[in-house]
């Protein structure tokens, strides 16, 4: 059965009404990354880090997942070999119906150990109250891929693109590394659709790009109809 890995970021979820980072009117022209999301400002001013991502997840919570988020999770039922690989921290894919989504820059409904990058708790409700403790006695933190750090499953992410038959990539600049060097992974033979409506720079991707120029909730449900009656699902 042939392997489709799914790759998104921010614009997957812009129509769920969730802010991208470099659209104009993005996150990054309201918040310094330097004040919010580095480990420097994590141990410079914890609680305004606590308030971004307190208030990114009330956002979050509040929204919906969009015809993308479904039509993707109805290409896995379909062809159930599909993986899903997101910069994204939102749970939409899995409140769609997406399983086994491997998430590059963490998850907003966690928190993890400050001592662990991989040892989480899962977050009830909005609020995180900086101070609480994680079980192994050190400070909980968002569990979050701050800029500078680790992306703890970048290598799985890896090893999942390099099996793909069929890439599908939905929403993203591509302006942070290393995820977005996981087109570089994908086979040589293995064409590589972009859904999304501006005008990433592919650079010499170009030619094995097929970039339907379109938004997420037109672009991708057509898109899955095309792949599933192809691939006979
Ligand atoms: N449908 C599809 N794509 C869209 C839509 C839409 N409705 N609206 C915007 N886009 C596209 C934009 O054209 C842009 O290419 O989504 C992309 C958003 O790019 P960014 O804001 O840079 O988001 P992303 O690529 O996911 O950022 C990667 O940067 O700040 C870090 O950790 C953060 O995971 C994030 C990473």
């Amino acid at each position: 059965m042939k392997k489709i890995v799914v790759f998104t970021g921010a614009g997957v979820s812009a129509e769920s009404g969730l802010g991208t980072f470099r659209d104009s009117d993005g996150l990054w022209e309201h918040y310094r990354i330097e004040d919010v999301c580095t480990h420097e400002a994590w141990l410079r001013n914890p609680q305004l880090c606590v308030d971004f991502y307190n208030a990114r997840r009330k956002d979050t919570l509040s929204a919906q997942p969009n015809a993308a988020h479904m039509a993707i999770a109805k290409l896995q039922q379909a062809l159930p070999t599909t993986r899903i690989i997101t910069q994204n921290i939102d749970d939409l894919h899995e409140r769609a119906g997406s399983h086994d989504v491997v998430h590059l820059h963490g998850e907003i409904t966690k928190l993890r150990s400050e001592n662990n990058e991989t040892a989480t708790v899962p977050l009830k409700g909005w609020e995180q109250h900086y101070g609480d403790r994680h079980p192994d006695g050190s400070l909980l933190r968002p569990y979050i891929v701050f800029f500078g750090e680790g992306v703890p499953y970048f290598d799985e992410a890896c090893r999942i693109a390099s099996q793909a038959d069929i890439m599908v990539v939905v929403g993203t600049s591509l302006n942070v590394y290393p995820a977005a060097s996981l087109i570089h992974y994908a086979p040589k033979d293995c064409p590589i659709y972009f859904v999304d409506p501006g005008h990433p720079e592919f650079g010499m991707w170009a030619d094995r790009i097929t970039h339907i120029q379109k938004k997420a909730t037109e672009g991708v449900p057509e898109l899955v109809e095309k792949l599933i009656k192809e691939l006979g699902a």
